[in-house]
């Protein structure tokens, strides 16, 4: 098995992390994995936000959680201390797609860190409200965004669960 065989197979989505904070230079490694992504006609649409304002995040989690439906006090993002928001730029047709692989590359990426995620959803609902356009606003960022997703990130607090077996049949060849 190759190393990033490995790092696929072993990543999984983290629901309980340490709040210890985290160095800048891993994340900036886990979003230069993001920028670095595939994307439509190489546009790449997607912008990735870190939140490691505790204040930020907190409103973030408390939004999501409305959106979510869930009840008062729940944290959507399991205590992590970062959130890595992705959003898209609707000029490209791909835009969703774009943002999906950066996404996926930033959870391997962690991984391999020795860091953990997990993708968040709802950033659609979010970055459509005024509470989001309010975030891209304060850094000047204008356009059509999409709100794709959010990571969860942080160091996973506990045991690494195992992976689920997978379901059979679900690859094909003509040949
Ligand atoms: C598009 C997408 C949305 C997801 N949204 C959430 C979410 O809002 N909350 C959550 O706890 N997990 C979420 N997850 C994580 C999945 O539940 C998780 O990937 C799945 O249970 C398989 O587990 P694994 O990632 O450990 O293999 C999401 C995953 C994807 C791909």
């Amino acid at each position: 098995m190759s190393d990033l065989m490995t790092i696929i197979k072993e990543r999984r989505s983290i629901r309980k992390y340490k709040s210890d904070p985290l160095p800048k230079e891993l994340i900036d490694r886990i979003m230069e994995a993001g920028v670095f992504a595939a994307s439509g006609m190489g546009k790449q649409a997607p912008i990735i936000i870190a939140v490691t304002n505790r204040e930020l995040r907190d409103k973030i989690a408390e939004e999501n959680r409305k959106i979510g439906g869930w009840e008062e006090g729940f944290d959507p993002f399991y205590g992590a201390p970062v959130i890595l928001i992705v959003a898209s730029n609707l000029d490209a047709r791909t835009a969703v797609y774009d943002g999906s692989v950066t996404l996926g590359n930033m959870m391997l990426m962690a991984h391999e860190l020795g860091l953990s995620t997990c993708w968040i959803h709802r950033a659609k609902e979010e970055f459509a409200s005024d509470f989001g356009k309010e975030i891209l606003d304060s850094l000047g960022i204008e356009g059509d965004y999409e709100g794709v997703g959010h990571l969860a990130l942080g160091y996973i607090d506990g045991d690494m669960p195992a992976a689920h077996p997978r379901k059979p049949g679900r690859t094909f060849y003509i040949e």
